[in-house]
């Protein structure tokens, strides 16, 4: 699928420019090498096996077929994160999108992760997608904070479901939003949350 308007400069709080672009066959080494350079910590609660090579070919195969838009942010030649959109291409939920963001933790709290969801939503409006959804371990404050600010409510609890990385069951927690509220959310924030895409 090709994706209009890229690249972006990003401003990040600071004024850190960074480009943002959709993922291209040739950013798999780069995409997995940021995978593996974030901290265990995070990992555990990733859904996907990130780190594993055989996951990456396949994600990969999955933005070739439309089914997953991923967006990637790069600064220095590396990849300082990433934003996904995952929506299936048939069946009853394709007006569904589920989106997934991981940002260097050099990179947090600068808005970054806010303005690649911001992205995916403008990109999902695009293509059809009418609600969002995020699956969240309870453990993922960060997450679950910067998605609230983005207009996504609680919608279930699935206790017990996830298994981390070292086999501790956590609850999973789905939230979601119409894509419209998280439009209406990202323009409220814009005024005093100001990374800017040029
Ligand atoms: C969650 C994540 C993507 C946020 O990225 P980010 O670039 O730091 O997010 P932003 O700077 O846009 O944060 C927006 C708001 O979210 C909230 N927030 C983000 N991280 C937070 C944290 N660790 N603790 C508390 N609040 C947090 C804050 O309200 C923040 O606004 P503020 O900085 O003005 O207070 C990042 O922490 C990350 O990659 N975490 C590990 C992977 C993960 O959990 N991904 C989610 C799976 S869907």
């Amino acid at each position: 699928m090709k994706l209009e308007g890229f690249p972006q400069t990003v401003s990040l709080r600071d004024g850190t420019p960074v480009t943002v672009r959709p993922l291209a066959a040739a950013d798999a080494k780069a995409l997995l090498e940021f995978y593996r350079s974030l901290p265990e910590e995070d990992r555990l609660y990733l859904k996907d096996d990130v780190t594993d090579a055989g996951w990456l070919q396949r994600f990969v195969a999955l933005v070739g077929s439309g089914e997953v838009v991923s967006l990637i942010a790069e600064r220095g030649g590396k990849v300082v994160a990433e934003a996904t959109l995952y929506r299936a291409l048939r069946g009853w939920s394709t007006h569904v999108g589920e989106i997934r963001v991981s940002v260097a933790p050099a990179l947090r709290r600068d808005g970054l992760g806010t303005s690649l969801a911001g992205e995916l939503v403008k990109v999902a409006t695009r293509i059809g997608v009418e609600k969002m959804v995020i699956e969240v371990v309870e453990n993922q404050v960060g997450a679950r904070k910067m998605f609230r600010k983005l207009g996504f409510r609680q919608e279930a609890v699935l206790h017990g479901h996830v298994k981390d990385i070292n086999g501790t069951k956590r609850n999973l927690i789905l939230a979601s939003s119409d894509v419209s509220h998280v439009w209406d959310a990202m323009e409220a924030l814009v005024a005093d949350f100001s990374p800017s895409a040029e």
